[in-house]
């Protein structure tokens, strides 16, 4: 397994999205439990763990998340990547200059420590503002850097424009961004610039929040609180039945390679972008470990091809896609009944 490259950090092809532990997928695991799990995806041979102030928000506390993995990684930190967002969502009101950079520094230290560390590898800015300009952040955050706080920053739910006027401030080292087999957005300008620019694009929900793995169909419950599945739009159930042809495309694979759905997923995606490094997230230690293993399953050229050849002519039902105003982000904008 080659690692791959996020700016000056290298991290395995597949890092590991935590935010299921504290928020997004319904009922949370037992906190012991969450904190095994990620140590057995770092004895796995994972380096790169994912997670975000914001996770936990609407199951618990702000920092829920961040608390779990600084907790769980915290004898081997300095063999680990972590990254971590800051949400400009919690800004009360529109700040600039030293106001924003102050209020910023105070976000990054309380997730400092929590984390139990005193650097974050990479800093994401959560979203886009609508009312202020992305280079008043690239500078703060390239302060950030040059303090020793942070290591690497990068982008969320942004297209070329955006990454472009960041990057003359302050190079960006990663994109995260929406990408999966029925999400791809990215493949028009995203892909392209990032390879350009060396920069590494880190799918999330890169499993389509669970429908690539073939474990989701039109009888499955999702629960009523605080899980993303009940607006994910493949996830209605006219989509989940119109989108079955793919599903039936991994599985005969899966079949084939003694692998399973999720793990063709991530494989097609590997093999697709040398720069690609998904997150796929889940709170179950086994699929957790299931899903790393897919930096083992290789496609070959014709797997591959057949794969590409479907999504040429298969129209996908269903699209978030990774324009996302401030205002109207995707758990934000939609109740759920
Ligand atoms: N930047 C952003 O705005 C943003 C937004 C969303 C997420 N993220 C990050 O990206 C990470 C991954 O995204 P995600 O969790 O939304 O989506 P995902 O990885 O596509 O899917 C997660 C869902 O799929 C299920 N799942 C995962 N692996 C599976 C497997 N092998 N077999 C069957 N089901 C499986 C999980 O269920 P179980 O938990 O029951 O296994 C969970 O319901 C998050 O943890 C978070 O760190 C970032």
């Amino acid at each position: 397994m080659e690692k791959r490259s996020i700016g000056q950090l290298k991290v395995t092809p597949i890092g590991v999205g935590c935010m299921g532990f504290s928020h997004g997928y319904g009922k949370i695991p037992e906190h012991d439990y969450s904190v095994a799990a990620i140590r057995a995806a770092h004895d796995f041979g994972c380096n790169f763990f994912d997670t975000a102030e914001g996770y936990g928000e609407q199951l618990f506390y702000t920092g829920h998340n961040e608390e779990i993995l600084g907790e769980a990684v915290q004898d081997f930190r300095k063999d680990v990547v972590i990254a971590t967002k800051f949400n400009p969502r919690a800004l009360p009101e529109t700040l600039t200059g030293q106001k924003l950079y102050n209020f910023i520094r105070e976000r990054l230290l309380a997730s400092l420590l929590r984390l139990k560390t005193d650097f974050v590898d990479i800093y994401y800015l959560h979203r886009t503002h609508d009312d202020i300009p992305i280079e008043e952040f690239a500078e703060i955050y390239k302060k950030f850097i040059d303090e020793g706080l942070i290591r690497e920053w990068g982008l969320s739910q942004v297209e070329t424009d955006t990454i472009e006027r960041a990057c003359k401030i302050a190079p960006v080292a990663a994109v995260q961004n929406l990408y999966n087999l029925v999400e791809r957005d990215c493949e028009k300008n995203v892909f392209p610039y990032s390879l350009e620019h060396k920069i590494a694009v880190i799918p999330f929900s890169p499993i389509s929040s669970g429908l690539l793995s073939g474990k989701i169909s039109t009888q499955t419950q999702f629960e009523k609180v605080d899980d993303v599945r009940n607006f994910v739009p493949q996830l209605t159930k006219e989509n989940i039945e119109a989108n079955q042809p793919l599903i039936d495309l991994l599985t005969d694979l899966a079949n084939q390679k003694h692998a399973t759905n999720a793990q063709i997923s991530l494989a097609w995606m590997l093999k697709k972008y040398p720069n690609v490094i998904p997150i796929p997230g889940s709170k179950n230690r086994e699929r957790i470990l299931e899903n790393l293993g897919a930096w083992n399953v290789e496609l070959s050229d014709s797997e591959f091809d057949r794969i590409e050849k479907f999504l040429e002519t298969f129209e996908v039902k269903g699209h978030r896609g990774i324009v996302e105003s401030n205002s109207t982000t995707f758990i934000k904008s939609v109740e759920v009944k």
